[in-house]
């Protein structure tokens, strides 16, 4: 599948690209500069000489793209998503964007009024900019620097959105991230539980160390984590 990754320059989207590409994808890595994309692209082929990262421009991406990842901070998403909306009709579109903020007892959870759009979450905003896209909130969780080096994930991806068929096609998706599992987590409405927890990941990181994803337990009738490595 062709992927188009919105801030495919930046870490996650990097991470994300690295590892789909080895699972077979094409990956079109969008930038707000073609000169930001296009040496991405080149740091990406150094990486993984097998992928094929074309890059773009974050709206020929958005066309370009059978599905979409917004992989931008969440202060970017109501500058961003407007010009996009057309392109993204009708589509699966992926958010992992994150609002948090920094205190001193670590990182916190942006919630409320201070949410693109008054909230109640980002991948919402990204829905109500997109209005025929079909938004889903994945990969939050997940480590950027784990997927850079196809590590192991050893993680479970919670996934939500409005649609089941764009929630299964991004578990679907899933299965080609190393030691990962998509899991159906319900609607979007739910979306903010998972934006809001990665502030409890990261702290979780700075007082223990390492790279804390999700992992649910106790679960019967779930699919097995993927392989380890693709
Ligand atoms: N890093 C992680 O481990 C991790 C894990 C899970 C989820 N996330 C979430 O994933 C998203 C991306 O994270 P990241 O660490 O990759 O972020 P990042 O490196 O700070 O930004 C990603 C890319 O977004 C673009 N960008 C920056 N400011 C923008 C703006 N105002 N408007 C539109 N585009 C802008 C930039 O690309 P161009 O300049 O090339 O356009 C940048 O390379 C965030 O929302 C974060 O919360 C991150």
């Amino acid at each position: 599948m062709k992927i188009a990754i919105f801030g495919g320059t930046g870490d996650l989207g990097r991470g994300l690209a690295i590892c789909f590409a080895a699972a077979g994808h094409d990956i079109v890595v969008g930038s707000r500069s073609q000169e930001r994309a296009d040496q991405a692209a080149a740091s990406l082929r150094e990486g993984y000489a097998e992928g094929n990262f074309i890059p773009m421009e974050n709206a020929e991406a958005a066309q370009a793209g059978e599905m979409a990842i917004v992989s931008i901070p969440w202060e970017g998403i109501d500058q961003t998503i407007p010009a996009l909306a057309d392109a993204l009709a009708g589509k699966v579109v992926v958010s992992v964007v994150n609002a948090l903020k920094f205190g001193k007892a670590g990182a916190i959870a942006v919630q409320g009024a201070e949410l693109p759009g008054g909230g109640p979450s980002c991948a919402h905003r990204i829905q109500e900019l997109a209005p025929e896209a079909k938004v889903v909130v994945a990969y939050n969780n997940l480590p950027a620097a784990g997927l850079q080096a196809r590590h192991n994930l050893n993680a479970d991806v919670m996934v939500c959105g409005k649609s089941k068929s764009a929630r299964e096609a991004v578990i679907e998706l899933t299965k080609d991230l190393p030691g990962a599992r998509g899991l159906d987590a319900g609607p979007l409405a739910n979306a903010i539980v998972i934006e809001g927890s990665t502030a409890l990941i990261i702290n979780l990181n700075k007082r223990y160390g390492g790279e804390a994803s999700l992992a649910v337990t106790g679960l019967e009738n779930a699919p097995e984590r993927s392989a380890a490595t693709h």
